[in-house]
C-alpha cells in the first residue's frame, strides 16, 4: 500500500482563501483564541455569544468528512469575555486523509489573528486512578501516528523547517488552568498524551507498552494540530476528557458510544473549565 501524504505546502493560498470567506461572514472581527472541540464535546460552542456559524464545506482547506459527534462548522464569537474561532469537529488519521486534515484550519485560525489554540479531546486513561469523567491537561505528547503534519516542502513564512517541541504545551497556560481548576473545586491531573492511529481501539498489549513508554492518556487526535499550531507559533493548551480506561485496565468494552456518553457527562465540568479559563484569559489581557 503507499501512503500519500499531502505535504503542508500544497495550494499556500487556501489559507488565505478560508481567511476572506470567514471575512465575508465576520467583517474586521478578531478573534485572539482559537479552539478545537472533540467527540462529544461539542456543547461548549452553545455557550458562545454572538456566534457565528460557518460550515466548514464554505471553507477551502477545511476538513470536509468527519465521523460522528463532529459537527463540522466553525463558529466565531466571544467567550467570558474574549473573541474566539472554535471548530467544532476535526479529521483524524484514520479518515484516511494523513495527518494534514486539521493543518489549513489551524493556520487559518493564526491568520484571522489568534495566538492562543485551546484543543479538547476525548481519550483513554492508561492509569487506574484517572477514571472516567477526569479531566486531565496534556503535558506532552509521545507521536506514535506514522506521520507529522510537517513532512514535505516547508514554507519558511509560516514556520521553521525544524520546530521546536519544547514547552508544547504551554506552561503558563496550563499553570492559569489548573488555579481555575482549583478555584471551581474540579479534581485536576497532568499527563502524557500518545496518539495512536485508530480506528481500533489499543489492544491491552498495546495498553501496556503506553504504559512503559510514558504516556498516561491515549487518544486518536490532538497531536498533529498541536504540530502544526506550535509551527506557526500557536501557544497551545490541550485538555484531555477521559472516557474510559485503556483495554485491559478496567472492564467495559470500548466503543465510540461510551467515548460520546462519557464525553457528555463530563462536558459540564469541561464547560465550567474552559469558560472560567477565557475569564482569566480575558482579565490577564486587561492587566
Ligand atoms: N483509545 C484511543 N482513543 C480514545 C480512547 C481510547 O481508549 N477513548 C477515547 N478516545
Amino acid at each position: 500500500m503507499t501512503l500519500t501524504l499531502p505535504s503542508s505546502a500544497d495550494a499556500p493560498d487556501q489559507t488565505e482563501q478560508a481567511v476572506q470567506r470567514i471575512r465575508q461572514h465576520v467583517g474586521e472581527f478578531r478573534p485572539r483564541i482559537g479552539m478545537i472541540l472533540g467527540s462529544g464535546l461539542g456543547g461548549l460552542a452553545r455557550a458562545i455569544e454572538n456566534a457565528i456559524v460557518i460550515p466548514y464545506a464554505a471553507l477551502p482547506g477545511f476538513p470536509q468528512s468527519l465521523v460522528e459527534g463532529h459537527a463540522g462548522e466553525v463558529v466565531l464569537g466571544r467567550l467570558g469575555g474574549v473573541e474566539l474561532m472554535c471548530m467544532r469537529g476535526r479529521q483524524h488519521f484514520y479518515e484516511g486523509h494523513g495527518t494534514t486534515g486539521m493543518t489549513k484550519a489551524v493556520r487559518t485560525m493564526k491568520r484571522m489573528g489568534c495566538d492562543r489554540l485551546i484543543v479538547t479531546c476525548a481519550a483513554g486513561s492508561l492509569r487506574p486512578e484517572l477514571e472516567p469523567g477526569r479531566l486531565v491537561a496534556i503535558k506532552d505528547h509521545i507521536n506514535l501516528l506514522p506521520g507529522n503534519p510537517l513532512i514535505g516542502p516547508n514554507d519558511d513564512q509560516i514556520g521553521p523547517r525544524f520546530c521546536s517541541m519544547a514547552n508544547a504545551y504551554d506552561k503558563d497556560l496550563r499553570q492559569g488552568v489548573q488555579d481555575v481548576a482549583q478555584a471551581l473545586g474540579l479534581p485536576w491531573a497532568e499527563g502524557v498524551y500518545v496518539a495512536f492511529s485508530g480506528p481500533t481501539f489499543e489492544t491491552a498489549a498495546e495498553i501496556r507498552m503506553m504504559q512503559v513508554i510514558g504516556g498516561d492518556v491515549v487518544g486518536m487526535s490532538t497531536v498533529p494540530e498541536v504540530i502544526s499550531a506550535r509551527h506557526c507559533g500557536l501557544r497551545v493548551l490541550a485538555i484531555a476528557c477521559i472516557t474510559n480506561l485503556g483495554e485491559g485496565i478496567g472492564n467495559e468494552v470500548l466503543s465510540h458510544e461510551l467515548t460520546l456518553q462519557y464525553g457528555s457527562m463530563a462536558s459540564v465540568d469541561l464547560q465550567r473549565l474552559i469558560v472560567g479559563w477565557f475569564e482569566q484569559q480575558a482579565a490577564t489581557a486587561k492587566r
